[in-house]
């Protein structure tokens, strides 16, 4: 359970409107009375059933069943925990989002650990640096100077030595009073069998890498000899998760270019900004990743690939395209461009631009084709030989694959045309061939999609029956209790007002059975506006911690929602509303008048059964009494 305080997460309901944070990922291409649809963020599809509504603040996809407010968006698109979600939402629409502090697992505790994370990272990159600079450091500067680094990239990028031995870093950091724990989250040491912490760098260059602020989170380091490994780059750490970060981001963003240029290593950026191409950023070593994406189209509109051009080179380029692809097939609210350049003759980019010069690099850059073109050479080049030509099968294959993960139908069309002139076939054929293939991924990817959701949903009940009341039969919900929690919930604040509901037909906790659905009404009274009533938005952050009738809460509260009519007049929604309280109260009374009747023959005790007779008469007299009211709606 989250230790934000339940005012907080309001406010950032409230303030995070769902229209403009899922606006941020998806283009509403359609509006139908209150909702606005678009293409589903979660799966590929090719006609809308995303929908989001403004009114209820929550989005839901007639495909794939996803269902939520703008927290749980947020969670579920980027992959965050609901705390860490709420604090992404909150520095975006200017919320203060404060962690309790006192629980010792918790957020506000974790806020403290990553500043002294980085306070440990900051102070090594400065030993680092001295290091560089000291007598240990010669072999270090000999190899930077052959690597024809510039003192000013030295001192830019903060560049330095991690001297050899086991422990220099070690007694460095403890002299400065740092604790062993804060130093293992470090990511600086590895524990050694005897417990004690090694310096994980040693006899390295070491490069400090940025986030996009400027903040040094991780290291990478590179032998100065053959020797392997030639990188030791740090863990993934309380502060760093090296797929959502793009090396040399922090300087490349003040080039105020609309192109970023992507290179697979941070030597590689490095000389790229000394050489004055300061627009590049390096991947870190890892495949290009979603998120690596999305961080880039905050920054530019065009992304221009560097990939190694040996065949692992040319299959991580190919694996990068169909991600990229896919990814902003279904995130139709990001726009980027995608170019993928080569190097000529097999080099790196550090490489070309020291044998070519700068100019010539730019060229390069300026000739990168087009992320379908680039697919589309890739199919002929891959499967053309010199002596036997161009194996027309398997280019075939190729470009009905690379086809059909084009969702610009101008671009699709433009390939198979290119392609068609090879083949000997139609276009319209190819094209044809490339949308069953689309089809059938679409259909694979829909049938994993769902069954990842049947695993996360059962996951979700589980843990909710781990956490949830000890009551028995806790989620217990009839359908006519539930219909009429969302008839009140609907009613908005008329149900507040008391000249159009009398304050005695407002609901309470105990109208209802369950532990759970009291709890929600409970929830539902304390968050009651007098101006706006509770959002469906609202109303999830605690339908989302417990069960009704052994299913997630707002799955359930959702589909009554979605199955109930709506009445044609506000008069009409209140008289419902009360028809169904007072059937739902009936009820109660019904069954409690039988229990007393049951007690009334079995007891002997004359004073208890008078007494019991005397209030079944009088729960008798409120039966009526509802009947009749229920009578005249
Ligand atoms: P490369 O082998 O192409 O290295 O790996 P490079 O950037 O050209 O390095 P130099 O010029 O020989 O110094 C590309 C990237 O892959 C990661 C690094 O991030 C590197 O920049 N890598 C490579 C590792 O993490 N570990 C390794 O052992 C090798
Ligand atoms: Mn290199």
């Amino acid at each position: 359970m989250s230790k934000i305080p339940q005012s907080t997460i309001d406010e950032v309901l409230s303030r995070a409107d769902i229209e403009s944070v899922v606006g941020k990922y998806v283009s509403f291409t359609k509006r139908t009375g209150q909702n606005l649809f678009g293409l589903c963020p979660f799966h590929s599809e090719k006609t809308p059933s995303f929908s989001v509504s403004p009114q209820k603040g929550i989005y839901k996809c007639f495909g794939c069943q996803k269902y939520g407010n703008s927290i749980g968006f947020i969670m579920e698109i980027e992959k965050l925990s609901f705390p860490e979600a709420v604090k992404y939402l909150g520095d975006r629409y200017g919320v203060v989002v404060e962690w309790g502090e006192d629980d010792a697992e918790g957020a506000g505790n974790l806020k403290e650990r990553k500043k002294q994370v980085m306070n440990i990272l900051t102070d090594a990159a400065g030993y680092y640096y001295k290091a560089l600079n000291s007598d240990v450091g010669k072999a270090a500067r000999d190899y930077a100077a052959k690597r024809q680094l510039s003192r000013n990239t030295l001192v830019k990028f903060g560049i330095g030595f991690a001297p050899d031995g086991f422990d220099n870093l070690y007694r460095y950091l403890k002299n400065k009073g740092y604790k062993d724990e804060d130093l293992k989250d470090s990511g600086l040491f590895t524990t050694a069998r005897n417990g004690n912490l090694i310096d994980l760098f040693r006899g390295r260059l070491m490069v400090p890498i940025f986030d996009a602020f400027g903040h040094i989170v991780a290291f990478g380091g590179r032998n100065l000899g053959p020797e392997l490994p030639k990188y030791v780059n740090s863990p993934d750490s309380l502060v760093y998760k090296k797929q959502k970060h793009l090396y040399a981001l922090n300087y490349a963003k003040l080039a105020k270019s609309k192109q970023l240029i992507i290179v697979e290593g941070y030597m590689d950026a490095i000389a790229m900004h000394q050489a004055g191409v300061n627009n590049a950023v390096a991947a870190l070593g890892t495949a290009f990743t979603e998120n690596q994406l999305q961080l880039a189209s905050k920054y530019a509109e065009e992304v221009v690939f560097f990939f190694d051009s040996d065949g692992a080179g040319k299959n991580a380029a190919v694996r990068a395209s169909k991600m990229m692809l896919a990814y902003l097939r279904r995130m139709t609210g990001i726009k980027i461009r995608i170019r993928i350049a080569s190097v000529p003759n097999g080099k790196d980019p550090d490489e070309y631009i020291k044998t070519n010069g700068v100019e010539s690099f730019k060229s390069v850059v300026k000739g990168a084709k087009d992320v379908n073109d680039y697919l589309f050479s890739r199919a002929y080049d891959d499967n053309y030989d010199p002596e036997s030509g161009l194996d027309q099968t398997r280019f075939q294959e190729d470009i009905i694959t690379y086809g059909s993960w084009l969702y610009d139908p101008i671009k699709r069309e433009k390939m198979a045309a290119q392609a068609a002139q090879y083949l000997g076939a139609r276009s319209e054929t190819i094209v044809a061939a490339m949308e069953r293939a689309e089809n059938d991924a679409d259909s694979a990817e829909r049938s994993m999609a769902e069954r990842a959701s049947e695993r996360e949903n059962e996951a979700q009940i589980k843990k909710r029956r781990e956490t949830s009341s000890d009551k028995p039969k806790a989620d217990v919900v009839t359908r006519d209790e539930i219909e009429l929690f969302v008839r009140a919930v609907r009613l908005g604040p008329v149900l507040g007002d008391a000249s159009k509901v009398d304050r005695n037909d407002v609901i309470r906790k105990n109208d209802f059975m369950g532990q759970n659905m009291r709890d929600i009404v409970g929830f539902f009274q304390t968050h009651y506006d007098e101006r706006s009533g509770v959002s469906e938005a609202v109303l999830i952050t605690k339908l989302s911690e417990v069960l009704l009738n052994g299913i997630p809460a707002e799955q359930f509260y959702h589909r009554v929602d979605e199955a109930l009519p709506e009445e044609p007049t506000p008069e009409a929604n209140v008289d419902m509303y009360k028809k169904s309280l007072y059937g739902v109260r009936c009820k109660k009374c019904a069954g409690e008048l039988l229990k007393i009747q049951s007690l009334i023959r079995e007891t002997d005790d004359e004073a208890q059964k008078k007494e019991l007779i005397a209030r079944s008469e009088k729960l008798d007299k409120y039966y009526q009494h509802l009947q009749e009211e229920s009578s005249k709606l």
